[in-house]
């Protein structure tokens, strides 16, 4: 299934960077016009913390969050790209950094993230890792001090992409729905999952969430498609 990454288990394989490595492409342009989208998905309020979240696992959250992130940081958005999948993180590995130190540190250590936020490569993308998998991540996530750090990030940057676990898997993504300016629903069309894209969607409505979109990604189609990636407003 995961057969491009054959050195890499399912877990530690790199999400790929396509936005940064070949900006050109159409893929690349299928980010864009995702970026522009959120952009006026929700005209009274200005979207700043956006959660990307799916039915279940492998849909392509993680994926897509970070090249949106890049293709964010490349519009010139000062941009942070936070792991908050606390269960299966695998931004450091994307981005080829070390995890000792992350955002569970961040809220169980009660310290500054500006000590743990890392640079990149890339111009105006920070990115904050998961830190240690924490016994209980949703505990972590519903913490006032994570509500407060979501606010501060909302201060200090342009864009904050955040990564969850999947919502019918833990109430993780449910939690911070409630709490950030929008969310995305990423999803494999590959697999017929209608029903549960509906279920999870029914719990985003529960916890009262700004569902902007879903995207529509393809893990299947190659990378010359152009119809790489879909994105479909909700209204
Ligand atoms: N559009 C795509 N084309 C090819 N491979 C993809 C695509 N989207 C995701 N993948 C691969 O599928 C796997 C799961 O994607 P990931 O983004 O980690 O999903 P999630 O975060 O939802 O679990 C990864 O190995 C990733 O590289
Ligand atoms: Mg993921």
């Amino acid at each position: 299934m995961f057969g491009k990454n054959k050195k890499h288990t399912y877990a530690s394989g790199p999400r790929e960077l396509i936005v940064e490595k070949e900006p050109k492409s159409p893929i690349s342009e299928q980010f864009r016009t995702i970026r522009t989208n959120i952009m006026y998905s929700s005209i009274d309020r200005e979207i700043k913390t956006v959660v990307f979240t799916s039915a279940s696992p492998g849909a392509g959250k993680s994926t897509t969050a970070a090249n949106l992130a890049i293709a964010y940081a490349q519009s010139g958005k000062r941009t942070l790209l936070v792991d908050a999948d606390l269960r299966r993180p695998t931004t450091h590995y994307t981005f080829e950094v070390g995890n000792q130190r992350g955002l569970s540190t961040v809220i169980v250590n009660d310290m500054p993230a500006g000590d743990v936020v890392k640079q990149t490569d890339i111009e105006n993308l920070e990115i904050l890792t998961s830190g240690p998998i924490p016994p209980n991540p949703s505990e972590l996530l519903s913490s006032r001090k994570m509500n407060l750090l979501l606010r501060t990030f909302a201060m200090d940057y342009d864009m904050v992409i955040i990564d969850t676990p999947p919502l019918l898997a833990v109430t993780d993504a449910q939690v911070l729905s409630k709490v950030v300016d929008g969310v995305v629903l990423v999803t494999n069309v590959e697999e017929n999952n209608k029903e549960r894209l509906h279920d999870a969607k029914t719990l985003l409505e529960k916890a009262d969430a700004n569902i902007l979109g879903v995207v529509m990604n393809n893990k299947n189609m190659g990378r010359k498609k152009d119809e790489y990636y879909y994105y479909y407003g909700t209204e």
